[in-house]
């Protein structure tokens, strides 16, 4: 079954039919002002922090699903009846009026056609200004003259959500509203810096700014009582539940066409007066709506592909990219499922963000980059979640605007030393910062001084080596680092044991620093981290290997995680990719591991993050026994692991092996299954249901996930296999063998690179040439002038 399709063209997705079983949403907004919204449009807004800075409500986890929203309700004159543009609230009958959605890159249009009226609702948050659009266009397809009413609803909501959700005697009592002149402000009694308008290009015939008096008693937004009346009651007042509603009758000949815009936006009245100014010139709307596609075009630009796989194709050329720059610029923890409580950066999830977008979002990597480095320790360990505003407010040197919706923390709150700190956050930003570089050549980032969280400074480089030297100590007696409170797997707490995936990562890590310090000439660090990284092999492969894969981990009383030994949770994904992408697994090894996981955890809707799954609680495993077997951490297909097996098999060169992997997990590939996955076809999700799981293949929590970033690594990086380096372009593919050709586009420190693979003998991995603009080169593609378009041609053989 399914509910819509993909338009390449336009870079959408077409929602045919609405009442999709859950809510599909788009995330609006590129910088500070953003908006989840379903295909619904049900959803909210929030202005930098979900959680300090909210605009409007959402009821989260109730039903009926996705409510409140972004609404505009419209009401036919004559004989009252009414209905939404969006499908719901009103909910028409889907054989009498027809609707669609366009979810697009940042903006989502909803079209309508009811009883010979066609409309259609796009909405858009402009780059540059903090505000929401509603550009709204209605046509009259009937031979008669047609008089109609339009309301706009949407709810506000306190600034602070937990206030919003949990005290309303603060909440109800110090949030006020009033209208004029078309414009509806809500303002806090306390904080008069928190302000929030709704407004739009015309004077209101009614208005409401009271929810219960725009609803009415025992309605919802369903049936508001306005719409029955067909007028609001001019409401407005000191305290209470806040909406905005703003009313205005007008005709329409037959063929006639109105516009009207509506405008959500952050400010008091006096911001809502300039912006009602600008955006009641539709040119201005129209230039920003033009504006805010250039800025996607030139982002997606940057990496285009044509490879014989259609779906492959729409995903990295436009879904993948952009889910991948939303967990980037929006973090983690604003969906439907995280709906604001906590805010901030998840170290580790942030840090593997980064790597993904350093060549569509240079800036904002960079900026990521340094809240996590200021969010480090001078001990080398990261704070596992915090927010860059604690840090940012004290920095001297402010390189980006700095927020100021968080309140400020306690330090002594914050650092609890080692018994809060995750084995794995701060290893991952060796990658990231040294791929930031190895993109952008900005060397002089490794000599930046960047406060730690606690005490003291240092340049970045030395943040690194600091990292390294963490994990270097914090080792049980057979050398093997210590889990700490958990490692990646945030359920698996391995009761104060060992974690083989941490000194995987380490092994990782420090071939990444070896690279760099050789590559600056820092001849002392090449010599000790070398040292350092042959001792972490040894460990690793003198205590992993478990003879068809290796372990997991050994719990604080030695038991081995991850063993044939095992009865359940035999084979975990984690550590056998890690053990092969890091470079510690021997060729023979790393073959056979893999082999285990296409044995053990292989489905075909991707890979099992354990198998078989937990039945038993125990602690000394971890929290990850205490879950359903088959959902989230204990034996789910965990999908963001699961690209770290497409490149553990594209390092070994089995191309076939990486594409078998990357199908099942593909959401695309799932558009016409909806009745099993039921979550967005147009992206990665945090797991799906494994086998054991009467659900199996079920799609749960899109969005917000490192499959988004880690999948397009995958794909670009290494089997498409197109990477940065500090020297030059690597091209180095590793393919299924059915593929004679593939093409990408890429623009790589101003230049642009025409790169096209053919693949002669049909084989998986290997380049027999590259010629550059005609000459044949050996190794790496050096940087070319700024400006010049170049064509290589690579054969693979
Ligand atoms: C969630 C967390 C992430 C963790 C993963 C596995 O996705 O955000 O930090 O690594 O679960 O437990």
């Amino acid at each position: 079954m399914k509910y819509g399709y993909f338009d390449n063209k336009n870079r959408e997705y077409v929602i045919e039919r609405p009442d999709i079983p859950v809510s599909w949403t788009n995330y609006l907004g590129t910088k500070d002002f953003c908006t989840v919204i379903s295909q619904n449009a049900g959803g909210y807004s929030f202005y930098k922090s979900a959680e300090h800075h909210r605009i409007t409500r959402f009821r989260a986890n109730a039903i009926p699903l996705d409510r409140p929203g972004h609404y505009l309700y419209l009401r036919d004159e004559d004989d009252g009846n009414y209905w939404s543009i969006s499908w719901q609230p009103v909910a028409k009958d889907l054989d009498k009026a027809d609707y669609k959605v366009r979810h697009g890159l940042s903006y989502s249009k909803f079209k309508c056609n009811y009883q010979q009226i066609e409309a259609e609702k796009n909405i858009f948050i402009p780059l540059d200004d903090d505000l929401e659009i509603w550009d709204l266009k209605i046509k009259n397809n009937d031979d008669l003259n047609r008089q109609l009413s339009l309301f706009s609803y949407l709810e506000f909501s306190f600034h602070e959500i937990e206030i919003d959700n949990q005290n309303f005697q603060m909440s109800l009592y110090s949030a006020g509203s009033s209208y004029q002149n078309g414009i509806i402000e809500y303002d806090f009694y306390y904080d008069p810096r928190k302000y929030h308008y709704f407004t739009a290009n015309f004077e209101a015939d009614s208005y409401d700014c009271i929810r219960d008096q725009f609803i009415g008693s025992y309605r919802d937004e369903s049936n508001p009582i306005a719409l029955e009346r067909g007028v609001c009651s001019n409401s407005s007042k000191k305290g209470g539940n806040h909406c905005a509603s703003l009313n205005k009758k007008f005709n329409l000949a037959p063929g006639e066409e109105k516009r009207f815009v509506l405008i959500l936006g952050v400010g008091g009245r006096e911001k809502a007066k300039a912006m009602r100014k600008k955006y009641s010139n539709f040119q201005n709307v129209d230039n920003e709506f033009a504006r805010l596609n250039s800025y996607w075009d030139e982002k997606l630009s940057n990496f285009q592909c044509k490879t014989p796989h259609q779906d492959l194709n729409t995903m990295i050329n436009t879904w993948n990219l952009y889910q991948a720059e939303t967990c980037v610029v929006w973090s983690r923890f604003a969906s439907f499922v995280e709906v604001g409580g906590r805010t901030g950066l998840g170290y580790r999830d942030t840090a593997q963000d980064s790597l993904a977008v350093a060549h569509t979002n240079p800036d904002k990597t960079k900026e990521r980059l340094i809240q996590l480095l200021r969010g480090q320790t001078s001990g080398g360990y990261g704070l596992h979640l915090f927010d860059p505003d604690w840090f940012d407010r004290d920095s001297e040197e402010i390189e980006f605007e700095s927020p100021t919706v968080v309140p400020e923390p306690d330090l002594d709150d914050l650092i609890h030393g080692i018994k809060d700190t995750c084995s794995d956050d701060a290893l991952w930003l060796v990658a990231s910062v040294c791929n930031y570089v190895k993109e952008t050549n900005d060397l002089e980032f490794f000599e930046k001084v960047i406060t730690y969280a606690d005490q003291g400074e240092d340049t970045v480089y030395e943040h690194l080596k600091k990292i390294l030297d963490f994990s270097a100590v914090q080792i049980g007696i057979t050398g093997i680092c210590k889990g700490l409170r958990a490692d990646w797997n945030d359920c698996l707490n391995l009761g104060g044991g060992e974690s083989a995936m941490v000194s995987f990562l380490h092994h990782w890590a420090l071939e990444i620093f070896i690279e760099t310090a050789n590559f600056l000439n820092r001849d002392q660090d090449v010599e000790k981290y070398s040292e350092i990284a042959k001792q972490v092999k040894k460990s690793c492969e003198e205590n992993l290997w478990d003879g068809g894969w290796y372990l997991r981990g050994i719990t604080g009383s030695g038991n081995k995680i991850g063993s044939k030994e095992n009865k359940e949770g035999k084979v975990h994904l984690e550590s056998n990719t890690w053990a092969v992408i890091s470079g510690v697994a021997s060729k023979k090894r790393a073959r056979k591991a893999m082999d285990s996981v296409n044995e053990y955890l292989y489905s075909e809707y991707g890979l099992h993050l354990n198998a078989p799954s937990y039945t038993e609680p125990d602690d000394e495993i971890g929290f990850v026994t205490r879950v359903y077997p088959g959902i989230k951490e204990n034996g789910s297909i965990f999908s963001h692991p699961n690209p770290w097996a497409w490149i553990a098999e594209a390092k070994l060169g089995r191309g076939n092996r990486a594409m078998k992997f990357y199908n099942a997990l593909l959401p695309a590939a799932q558009n016409d299954q909806i009745e099993i996955r039921e979550a967005e076809p147009y992206s990665y999700c945090q797991f799906i249901m494994g086998k054991d799981h009467e659900e199996f293949g079920r799609a749960r929590h899109p969005w917000l996930t490192g499959s988004s970033g880690w999948a397009y690594t995958a794909v670009t990086k290494w089997i498409l296999g197109v990477r940065s380096d500090y020297q030059g372009l690597i091209i180095d593919p590793c393919i299924p063998s059915e593929w004679d050709s593939f093409e990408v586009k890429r623009k790589w420190r101003g230049a642009e690179y025409n790169i096209k693979v053919t693949n002669p003998d049909n084989i998986e991995k290997g380049v027999k040439e590259i010629l550059l603009n005609g000459i044949e080169i050996a190794g790496v593609i050096p940087q070319q002038e700024e400006g010049s378009v170049n064509e290589v041609k690579v054969k693979m053989g």
